[in-house]
């Protein structure tokens, strides 16, 4: 059973300044919600009971908002407010926090996370990502991760090779529809990347991951990558990637955020 889950939200949010300076990435809002309730959302809906989110400085925003807020429960109830009250309503999962000091990299925040993680397989959701299936994609790469008892990780097509610097690339070769055995996998490739499949962040790993995350080995960007731990551990044991078919939005990127607030606002049903 993989109930626990990760979130790491203790970036810098640099391509996002000037207003990440006081508002975290994370909680920007998506028709009212903010980015992270809905990734919050997502692994409640895959199953996750439990969840650590890794924040930083300035991060307080989120401590708050996933907090209960009784003086404002009671206020609207006393102005017969109820409906609005409802509104208040947090995801039923139990969420706790560890604060990241310096910003060293994905494998650095997900280092904090060891003592939550202990000896159980775990999801990793990196917020700046956002799907709009459901969950299915997460459902599946768990179910995925059942069989094989191996690293699942969310993997892409990317048309556009100029892009693909910005992400981690892999190679691989096809198993099943949707399944790839991962070959290789480099963070950011400046030139030459191994293929056109870019990393999307989900992930479902085993705790054994943490002894590939070196705290002395910097790589891309001179952080601590989990890719580099990724690459380490297939060089000795099997790794797979799923292909998302699920439309993702980077909400770090001004485009990908417009369209996800349209998706949500057009979409049937409207806002929820
Ligand atoms: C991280 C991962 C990268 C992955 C990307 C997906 O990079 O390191 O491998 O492709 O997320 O969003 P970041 O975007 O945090 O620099």
């Amino acid at each position: 059973m993989v109930v626990k889950a990760v979130i790491p939200a203790a970036g810098y949010g640099t391509r996002n300044l000037p207003v990440s300076k006081a508002v975290p990435k994370e909680m920007f809002p998506i028709c009212g919600k903010p980015a992270l309730h809905y990734i919050v959302d997502e692994a409640v809906a895959a199953g996750i009971r439990e969840i650590l989110i890794v924040v930083s400085r300035g991060k307080n925003a989120i401590l708050d908002y996933f907090d209960r807020a009784p003086e404002l429960e009671q206020h609207l109830q006393a102005q017969g407010k109820s409906d609005v009250a409802e509104q208040l309503a947090m995801p039923d999962v139990h969420i706790q926090y560890v604060r990241q000091p310096e910003a060293l990299g994905l494998g650095m925040a997900l280092k904090l996370a060891q003592p939550f993680v202990g000896q159980d397989p775990f999801a990793l959701l990196l917020p700046d990502d956002l799907l709009t299936d459901n969950a299915v994609t997460l459902k599946r790469m768990i179910r995925a991760f059942k069989v094989y008892r191996r690293p699942v990780i969310g993997i892409k097509t990317v048309e556009d090779e100029t892009l693909l610097r910005n992400y981690g690339v892999i190679r691989g070769t096809p198993i099943t529809t949707g399944m790839t055995r991962i070959e290789e996998i480099v963070e950011k490739p400046v030139d030459k990347p191994p293929s056109n499949m870019a990393v999307i962040g989900r992930y479902v790993l085993p705790a054994e991951i943490f002894a590939f995350i070196h705290k002395d080995k910097r790589g891309a960007g001179g952080e601590i990558q989990l890719t580099d731990a990724l690459q380490e551990w297939l060089e000795t044991a099997e790794l797979y990637g799923m292909n998302i078919k699920s439309p993702s939005y980077d909400i770090s990127k001004m485009e990908d955020y417009l369209a996800l607030q349209n998706y949500y606002l057009n979409r049937e049903g409207g806002i929820r």
